[in-house]
């Protein structure tokens, strides 16, 4: 009874599903027919490729193997691994707000809408980032870290290329000149000259003897030029230009002015505070301060405080700008 009750039912939906998957089918060759053609390729000979290619799996869609093989440590201390890891997990963050900034910059019909949109994603990145970094605080055995640290020297997280484009695509190049010195240099200042008195060339030389450290070297031989021709290129497109290039009245926007400003915080002040932190747990112990693998005075360098890079200076108020980064010093550090 079951049978002759779902056979001609069974037909039915089989016969009319067919039918509609035909259509569907024709309906995907002819368009598949017209991108082939557009570009001079016959269309079969890529169907027929469709028939023998492999399925997509996620070892390798996802690159899991090569992922997995991309630490190597230098010694023997199992948390030396960690280490690698955390920071290889950054770069990877600091690689999706990259792309983020990219969609940005890049956008010649910018609107507010949509760079309200990006930047809320960057600022979420950043917002995992800064809160993964208590990760690291417990991660590692400290006396681990102080033995192995001394196979890696002079590389430092300093050289993370990655992290200097950011800055390039967040700002106008002469906002990366901190300290004292912010806002020394005119609007025609040429990039080489402002690049001498970036922040960081800065913290990494020593004021009394002009040397540079090796670290700093070392990263200018491999990156300098780069640098230079992205802060030419990002001259319109970094996120400061693209924000005056929105209409006078979605410049004033409270919504992405909001949004710049956490940008800014998590930028200069929340992640650099937080790494500051992982920093001096690993390398004060006690009255005794640790030599960076990079060389810099630290201590005197790190903090958001001493750096006062800010990217969009024109939103925050003198009084804000002075007290660059001071709050969490006060509140947190020195407790
Ligand atoms: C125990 C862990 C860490 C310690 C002790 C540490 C220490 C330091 C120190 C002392 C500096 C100043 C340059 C120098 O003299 O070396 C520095 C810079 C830097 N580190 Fe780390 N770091 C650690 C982990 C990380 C991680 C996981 C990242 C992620 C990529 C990172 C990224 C950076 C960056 C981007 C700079 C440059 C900051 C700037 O120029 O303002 N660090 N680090």
């Amino acid at each position: 009874m079951w049978g002759n009750y779902m056979m001609p039912n069974t037909r039915y939906v089989l016969h009319h599903s067919k039918m509609a998957l035909d259509e569907k089918v024709l309906e995907v060759v002819e368009r598949l027919g017209e991108k082939y053609e557009s570009v001079g390729e016959d269309l079969l000979a890529h169907l027929e490729g469709l028939y023998y290619r492999d399925y997509v799996n996620y070892w390798d869609y996802v690159g899991v193997d090569a992922l997995l093989n991309l630490q190597k440590p230098r010694t023997k201390y199992p948390d030396e691994t960690t280490f690698i890891i955390y920071h290889q997990i950054t770069e990877l963050y600091f690689k999706v707000i990259m792309h983020e900034l990219e969609q940005i910059g890049f956008n010649e019909n910018l609107n507010k809408d949509f760079f309200v949109k990006h930047l809320k994603r960057i600022n979420s990145y950043w917002s995992a980032l800064v809160q993964s970094t208590d990760v690291l605080v417990g991660g590692m055995d400290a006396d681990q870290f102080l033995e192995f640290r001394k196979a890696l020297a002079p590389s430092s997280g300093f050289q993370s290329i990655q992290y200097r484009l950011m800055e390039l695509w967040s700002t106008d190049f002469r906002n990366l000149v901190g300290g004292d010195q912010a806002g020394k240099f005119a609007e025609d200042a040429s990039i080489e000259e402002i690049y001498e008195h970036v922040y960081w060339k800065e913290g990494a030389t020593d004021i009394t003897t002009g040397k540079k450290t090796l670290t700093l070297t070392q990263f200018e031989e491999k990156y300098s030029k780069l640098i230079i021709r992205k802060g030419k290129e990002f001259r319109e497109t970094n996120l400061l230009a693209k924000f005056h290039s929105l209409s006078k009245e979605e410049q004033q926007d409270p919504e992405l002015l909001e949004i710049l400003k956490q940008y800014d915080i998590h930028s200069n002040v929340n992640w650099p505070l937080a790494h500051y932190r992982f920093a001096a747990r690993y390398l004060k112990r006690g009255d005794h301060v640790e030599r960076a693998t990079g060389g810099t005075n630290w201590q005197q360098y790190l903090p958001p405080k001493f750096q006062k890079v800010i990217y969009f200076p024109e939103i925050w108020t003198q009084e804000e700008k002075e007290n660059w980064g001071k709050a969490w010093v006060e509140n947190t550090f020195l407790q």
